[in-house]
């Protein structure tokens, strides 16, 4: 999907701060993320990732200052769900499946809640993106708490991007897989990719970060400290210090 990608940015966030009484989680973030673009982003516990998919999706609070921009229009002051239907949807560290409902009805749910479809359509979008994340066919009618770990991932990247979204947000879908699953995690990211889908990728996992990534971002204590090729992040000397210390070496 070459073509798909070019120089204009799609997300940009914009001297972002999000501030929760006297701690300062994130703290003055810039980035922008292009078309078609997997751009990741680490960073030890507590160094404000999951904040800041709170505030680009405004789920469940928008930034403190700062600001969103999706193609070029301000998205930080909509309502959760008119930012979920421009375009950016994100996904959970923890399951937010609805557990009694079967995986097939869980991704219709979703088709239902970020489109504007009938309810054929949002059938219709439901099968095709459970084929997308090869869902196989008898377990789309499993109660999705019946499902094993990865097949909930396989769930929960197929609720998401049921909504079409211009934007993916995945914070850490890795935990909890095992490493061949991991690498079935990573074709997966890459076809949600080679659907023109732009993903933002949080993870631990540094092999799959880098395996995937175009563009690695470090936050630490809530600040951007190194941003560029993964490689060179990697070896950037004030991250290996902050964040990956011996782990660099195991790379
Ligand atoms: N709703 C909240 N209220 C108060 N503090 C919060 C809230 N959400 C996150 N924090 C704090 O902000 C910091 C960043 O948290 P988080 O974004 O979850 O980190 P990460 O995802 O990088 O592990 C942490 O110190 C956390 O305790
Ligand atoms: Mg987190």
């Amino acid at each position: 999907m070459l073509e798909a990608k070019n120089s204009e940015p799609l997300l940009e966030v914009r001297n972002v701060t999000r501030r929760f009484g006297a701690l300062i989680a994130l703290d003055n973030v810039s980035f922008s993320v292009r078309k078609g673009e997997i751009f990741g982003i680490a960073g030890p516990n507590g160094s404000g990732k999951s904040t800041l998919f709170n505030v680009i999706t405004g789920i469940p609070f928008p930034p403190s200052e700062g600001e969103v921009l999706l193609a070029g229009d301000p998205i930080h002051r909509m309502k959760p769900h008119q930012i979920s239907r421009a375009g950016v949807l994100r996904t959970f560290q923890k399951d937010a499946e609805f557990a009694t409902l079967s995986a097939g009805e869980n991704v219709y749910a979703s088709a239902v809640y970020c489109g504007q479809m009938t309810s054929a359509e949002a059938k219709h979008a439901a099968e095709q993106a459970l084929d997308d994340v090869s869902l196989a066919g008898e377990r789309r009618t499993k109660a999705a708490s019946d499902l094993s770990v990865f097949e909930r991932k396989q769930l929960m990247i197929a609720s998401a991007i049921v909504g079409r979204p211009k934007v993916l947000l995945l914070d850490e879908p890795a935990a909890g897989l095992t490493k061949p699953e991991i690498s079935g995690l990573s074709d997966l990211i890459r076809t949600v990719n080679g659907r023109g889908i732009a993903v933002v990728l949080i993870e631990h996992v540094l092999p799959l970060l880098l395996e995937v990534s175009e563009h690695l971002m470090i936050l630490n204590h809530g600040a951007v400290i190194a941003s560029g090729k993964p490689q060179d992040v990697v070896r950037n000397r004030e991250v290996i210090e902050a964040y990956l210390g011996k782990r660099e070496a195991r790379l």
